[in-house]
């Protein structure tokens, strides 16, 4: 089979064509583009096929683990493919290491270190028991998602664009540091023993729930086709995203307990952006899942945040 490879404005990314067996899959020709190319490596590249000019359809994207006689129309000795560089790539589990790295090593020096001094504040600092559970809760939280990342978690793509590393970096790096800041701070004021102690529980049991809610999803892809579900059991079977509710739950527990301006614009920020992207799953899975020819139809679920949503 020989394999014509063209970028998007129609040029020739490889000179001549690439010959491959008839029963070669995508797998063999992203390799055999790398082998060509050196630069683009597997998954940078996303291949489709062309379409027509002024169309506006959306163009089939080649799908590694398939053959390629799948996509010719008929004619097995000829292919045309289009090519895209996706651009330097990064795997998942190195992504979410370095974005939730920042803050377990950022909020304790806050704690331990004499940061504020060195900001201009005068006096001895002291600190309340409220303080010394935020960063035992905080370290928690933020090392069982490192080692969800990477003993729990299986991911359906292999990589991510090397700029979201900096994008996320910044958003959890910083966010880190603001409630660091606030809650451990000379002036802070500690809620009552009583707040302190139902926000702290309350947190570590939606923490706990997190984690069996990410177990759930992990033995949905048992088979190793990394494919979607319908996830069911425990609160899956009364809300789509249970692992993003008590996610937001066990940052309002930590609220409640450490009641910061800081705490909450955070757990507002992530709040939306797990709403947002709670809906597109939701909808996924009711499109996968949608009763037709023989498919399962999608049960009738709270999206994220149950009784509201
Ligand atoms: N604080 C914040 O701002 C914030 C924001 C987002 C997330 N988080 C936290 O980070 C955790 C991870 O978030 P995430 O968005 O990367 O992943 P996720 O949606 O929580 O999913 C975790 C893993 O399960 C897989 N999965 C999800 N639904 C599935 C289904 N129906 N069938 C089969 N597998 C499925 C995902 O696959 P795919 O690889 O295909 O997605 C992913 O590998 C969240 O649960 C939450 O605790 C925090």
């Amino acid at each position: 089979m020989k394999v014509t490879v063209t970028t998007r404005s129609g040029r020739e990314l490889i000179k001549g064509q690439l010959e491959l067996n008839d029963s070669a899959t995508v797998t063999d020709l992203q390799e055999a583009i790398h082998k060509r190319t050196k630069k683009y490596y597997p998954s940078r590249q996303r291949l489709t096929l062309p379409i027509k000019p002024g169309s506006k359809e959306k163009p089939t994207v080649l799908q590694s683990k398939k053959s390629l006689k799948e996509y010719t129309d008929g004619n097995i000795d000829q292919l045309t493919i289009v090519f895209k560089d996706l651009g330097p790539q990064v795997s998942y589990p190195i992504l979410f290491f370095w974005e939730y790295l920042g803050p377990l090593l950022i909020y304790p020096i806050f704690y331990f270190f004499p940061v504020y001094q060195y900001l201009g504040f005068k006096g001895e600092r002291v600190i309340h028991p409220v303080q010394t559970y935020a960063l035992y809760y905080w370290c928690f939280h933020y090392f069982k998602r490192i080692m969800e990342t990477f003993f729990v978690h299986r991911f359906s793509h292999a990589t991510s664009p090397l700029s979201n590393v900096f994008r996320n970096c910044a958003y959890y790096w910083s966010f880190g540091a603001y409630i660091a800041y606030y809650v451990n701070h000379p002036l802070y004021t500690p809620v009552t023993d009583l707040q302190m102690k139902i926000g702290f529980g309350f947190g570590i049991l939606c923490q706990v729930s997190n984690l069996y809610c990410h177990i759930i999803l992990r033995n949905l892809r048992g088979d190793g086709s990394g494919g979607y579900q319908i996830p069911s059991g425990f609160l899956f079977n009364i809300v789509t995203c249970a692992n993003y509710t008590t996610e937001i739950y066990q940052w309002l527990g930590f609220n409640i307990a450490t009641q910061t301006v800081a705490g909450y614009v955070f757990l507002f920020v992530a709040a939306f952006i797990m709403t947002n992207w709670a809906l597109a799953k939701h909808r996924r899975l009711k499109r996968l899942f949608d009763g037709k020819e023989g498919r399962p139809k999608y049960p009738r679920r709270w999206v994220i945040l149950p009784p509201f949503l």
